[in-house]
């Protein structure tokens, strides 16, 4: 009876523990190509994936664990939900909010959030409802655009670009503007996008997309990383003289995770 025991709690750990047991994820990110003179807090959160398997609770908890971090900036990099049929307007922005409440908020749209990907797999084809969702929680929605942050005496250009699967990326439009005087943090839903940016400048690129994997398998490694290269499923890495970031993310599709726990990632960039 005890070993049966043991087993139900070891085939519920993937779908009933893991995917809501969140974390906070540290790292520190030494700018190489322009330093800013004090580390500014970037809290990063990504693929919310509100849906029938990721409540608001699972993301209220997520908020509020990235907000006991007293972050100056707060990035969010897509995938807002996971399927058009299951998002509410109202709710979801008055859950936003507490962010931009906090700290100036940034964010781009994943390829669940709407467009060409998402019009194929029974979601939006286009980004409208996620828009005015962003606009009502007060969050700067960059979708091919930039916007200056000033920090205490650290001034930061974000730049957004709209995803790579959606087909409506515009590196012209979003870096349009950007002065190259002070570091630029890029946010891109699918790191895979780095090639077609490569040119831009850039100093740190900030992703979701991969959920780290959601499932790692000994030997095998991840099971879900829906990328090309897959060097750049999870944390930190270099990549021509600048940095890309890759968060686990908070939701996930599937409700499934294993050795890879839901985050929310705290940055100190300097
Ligand atoms: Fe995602």
């Amino acid at each position: 009876m005890q070993l049966l025991g043991g087993g139900v709690v070891a085939a519920s750990y993937p779908t009933l523990i893991e995917p809501r047991w969140l974390k906070v994820q540290r790292e520190t990110v030494a700018l190489q190509r322009v330093r800013l003179p004090h580390p500014v807090r970037v809290l990063l959160l990504s693929d919310l994936h509100r849906s029938n398997v990721v409540p608001y609770s699972m993301i209220e908890a997520a908020i509020d664990l990235g907000l006991a971090q007293k972050p100056d900036l707060i990035c969010l990099t897509g995938d807002f939900i996971t399927r058009g049929v299951e998002v509410d307007l109202a709710p979801y922005s008055a859950v936003l909010r507490r962010l931009s409440s906090a700290a100036p908020t940034y964010a781009v749209l994943g390829n669940h959030d709407g467009g060409h990907w998402a019009g194929a797999r029974r979601g939006f084809t286009e980004h409208s409802v996620m828009d005015r969702i962003l606009e009502d929680s007060a969050v700067h929605l960059l979708h091919n655009r930039s916007m200056t942050a000033q920090v205490r005496d650290s001034r930061l250009q974000f730049v957004g670009v709209a995803d790579l699967w959606s087909l409506e990326t515009d590196a012209d439009r979003a870096f349009s503007g950007v002065d190259v005087g002070s570091p630029v943090i890029l946010l891109s839903h699918n790191p895979d996008s780095k090639e077609i940016l490569a040119r831009r400048p850039w100093d740190l690129m900030l992703s979701g997309h991969t959920h780290g994997g959601q499932v790692i398998l000994p030997l095998v490694g991840p099971r879900y990383a829906p990328v090309a290269d897959m060097r750049f499923v999870a944390g930190l890495g270099e990549w021509n003289s600048r940095w890309i970031y890759v968060t686990r993310g908070v939701g996930n599709v599937g409700s499934v995770r294993l050795r890879c726990r839901p985050e929310v990632n705290i940055l100190e960039v300097s």
